[in-house]
């Protein structure tokens, strides 16, 4: 979910509207505002999109210079008008928004119905709200008591922004474990998830941490503790311009995302690798260069797109720094009482920085005395703050909801990482790392190339396949994890079904679906498995499935048997999964936007997902 914001002299519903259209990446199953008119508190909220909000809100009372505003990615309670934040409390005295989960609402609304509450949501917000209500009756105290002594109840995690009748100037906001930022305007503050909502107008922002209580006005930002004592706001500038959030003359931001990658990938390599001098500099391996040194394994933890990011890691890392790497879904590993012990590094892997699982998945390990190293496009985001050490990807804010420059960002820092410690542990040969460093310092130009020759190409394959019903997508060493990414991107754009599989593993299952009507991708430029894939090509191509096939340039076999080939300029093998997935990222692209798809915003997906 997202959240916004606004206490000033100017009108408030513009600025949320705007505002909760910056952050509708984060979820847009219904969104909702309300505002303090002064006299009174004014709640409007609705299924769909923040268009279909500003459509129902035509004409109703928006003279409020307080307001707050959510967009919602449904956890408790389908999305529904119903169900949409803000909520009223019983009296209809506060309003609040909750983006994150309360693990025992169904405790606190057991409370809550004996004293004869009732519900008009399904949401845990809702009871949230009305325990906050409670208190404030009973203890008559003021709105921020009783938020302090409710959160001390409270199970889950959580940011809420509450506004009360009696207060016509105050946001009331506090947070754990989902994230808040709040800038600093002239006589006004604006509360977001993340700074965008904000860039126009500040670019002096507070992060706002766990367990802290924030009582904004016009003028006053006062930050406290949950024991009721005052902490310091610590402002930091924004580095961020307002055209990183905007679609720059593209359709969507995932095209512009992908055609930036020349850029972001050349941000995640600037300053760190100097290709004449072949030396890389990443303070934060430097940082815990001891712990790597001596550390019996590295677990990559991670989700989506991410968790493709860290399997390729896990190759590269294996080979060239010959440390044990374990990838892990975030979520599985929370929770299976993993052996961890300080001798174990942990890379998170997020583009985020704020994802639920892989939040609390390093905490625990933490907790356990492993060293933790964050890999992380949002900067001063929680997984990057609770990180021992760590290194920005750089690639600027993602706003499309399907991770593209974010995911190369990733996996450059990931190769710098893997060069970095094997020259320190001295497992690689003089040759590899020039060759190595010496090649990722091309992929800029490269990954260029191919936006530049293949865009029209990839359109006409793409023409081909829009209607097909299911896709496989294959590859074998550094680019099976391509071979997943490509899956997971045409799923999620496209609502195609697609699997990703390694190429040879096809023969134990997947091959059972090919027919004439199963498009089937390979990820198939020259590495050292290449005689392998060609077999694995045939055999699709003898049971009449059609290939497509991402190639190396002047690579005549493949091109000779397959259906469509979309190329790639020719690089070392361990290197080459940064070029082969931009073909990928455009093919599912150019499928969800024939089919009349919203690909910035996929059903039911999330950018960033705060709850587990
Ligand atoms: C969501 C997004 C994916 C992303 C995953 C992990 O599912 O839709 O694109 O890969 O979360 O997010 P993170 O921010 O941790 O990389």
């Amino acid at each position: 979910c997202g959240i916004v914001g606004y206490v000033g002299s100017n009108l408030a519903y513009p600025i949320l509207i705007d505002g909760l259209k910056k952050l509708e990446y984060r979820g847009y199953d219904s969104a909702g505002v309300a505002l303090h008119t002064g006299e009174s508190l004014e709640v409007y909220k609705k299924e769909g999109k923040v268009s279909a909000l500003e459509e129902s809100v035509y004409g109703k009372n928006i003279q409020a210079t307080v307001g707050i505003g959510h967009t919602r990615w449904a956890t408790h309670g389908e999305p529904s008008d119903r169900n949409a934040h803000p909520h009223y409390s019983r009296s209809g005295n506060l309003a609040m928004i909750h983006n994150g989960i309360i693990e025992n609402y169904a405790q606190l609304k057991s409370e809550l119905v004996q004293k004869g509450y009732t519900f008009k949501s399904d949401t845990d917000s809702e009871v949230l709200l009305n325990f906050i209500e409670d208190i404030k009756i009973n203890n008559d105290c003021s709105l921020e008591e009783a938020v302090r002594v409710a959160l001390k109840r409270v199970v889950g995690a959580y940011v809420i922004l509450l506004l009360d009748k009696d207060l016509p100037d105050t946001i009331i906001a506090a947070r754990k474990g989902s994230p808040l930022v709040i800038g600093i305007g002239d006589r006004a503050h604006y509360l977001g998830s993340d700074a965008s909502p904000m860039l126009a107008y500040t670019k002096e922002v507070v992060y706002i941490n766990d367990y802290e209580l924030a009582i904004v006005r016009p003028d006053e930002l006062i930050l406290k503790n949950l024991g009721n004592e005052r902490i310091t706001p610590f402002v930091q500038k924004l580095d961020m311009e307002l055209a990183a959030i905007e679609k720059g003359g593209f359709d969507h931001f995932m095209l512009k995302e992908i055609f930036e990658q020349p850029q972001t990938i050349f941000d995640s390599l600037r300053g760190r690798l100097d290709a004449v001098q072949q030396t890389i500099t990443l303070s934060g391996v430097e940082k815990i260069a001891d712990k790597l040194l001596a550390a019996d394994r590295i677990i990559i933890v991670a989700c989506g797109t991410s968790w493709h990011a860290g399997l390729l890691a896990e190759y590269v890392i294996e080979e060239l720094c010959r440390i044990n790497v374990e990838v892990e879904y975030a979520s599985e590993f929370r929770y299976r009482n993993p052996i961890i012990t300080d001798k174990d590094v942990i890379i998170a892997v997020s583009q985020s920085g704020e994802t639920a699982d892989t939040l609390v998945a390093i905490e625990n390990a933490k907790k356990q005395g492993a060293t933790i190293f964050g890999i992380v496009n949002v900067v001063g985001s929680s997984i990057a703050r609770l990180s021992d050490a760590g290194a920005y990807t750089h690639a600027g804010p993602e706003i499309g909801v399907a991770s593209t420059k974010a995911f190369t960002a990733q996996l450059a820092v990931l190769y710098l990482v893997a060069l970095k410690v094997a020259r320190i542990k001295g497992t690689i040969e003089d040759t590899l790392y020039d060759r190595l460093s010496a090649d990722l310092a091309k992929v800029p130009e490269y990954v260029q190339q191919i936006l530049d020759k293949q865009d029209m190409i990839i359109r006409a394959v793409a023409a081909k396949y829009s209607d097909a019903r299911d896709f496989l997508y294959l590859g074998r060493g550094y680019n099976f994890p391509i071979a997943l990414e490509g899956a997971l991107k045409l799923k999620e754009i496209s609502y195609i079904h697609a699997e990703g599989y390694p190429a040879a593993e096809m023969k134990h299952g997947p091959i059972a679906l090919v027919d004439e009507n199963l498009p089937v991708v390979f990820v198939a430029t020259k590495d050292s498995y290449h005689e392998k894939i060609v077999s694995n090509i045939q055999e699709i191509k003898a049971r009449k499935g059609k290939v497509i096939a991402v190639v190396s340039e002047g690579d005549s076999v493949v091109t000779d048997l397959a259906d469509d080939v979309m190329t790639v300029p020719q690089i070392h093998e361990i290197i080459a999964p940064l070029l082969s997935v931009i073909p990928l990222q455009l093919l599912s692209y150019y499928i969800g936007v024939n089919r009349g798809l919203d690909v910035d915003k996929p059903r039911n997906l999330a950018k960033s997902v705060t709850v587990e």
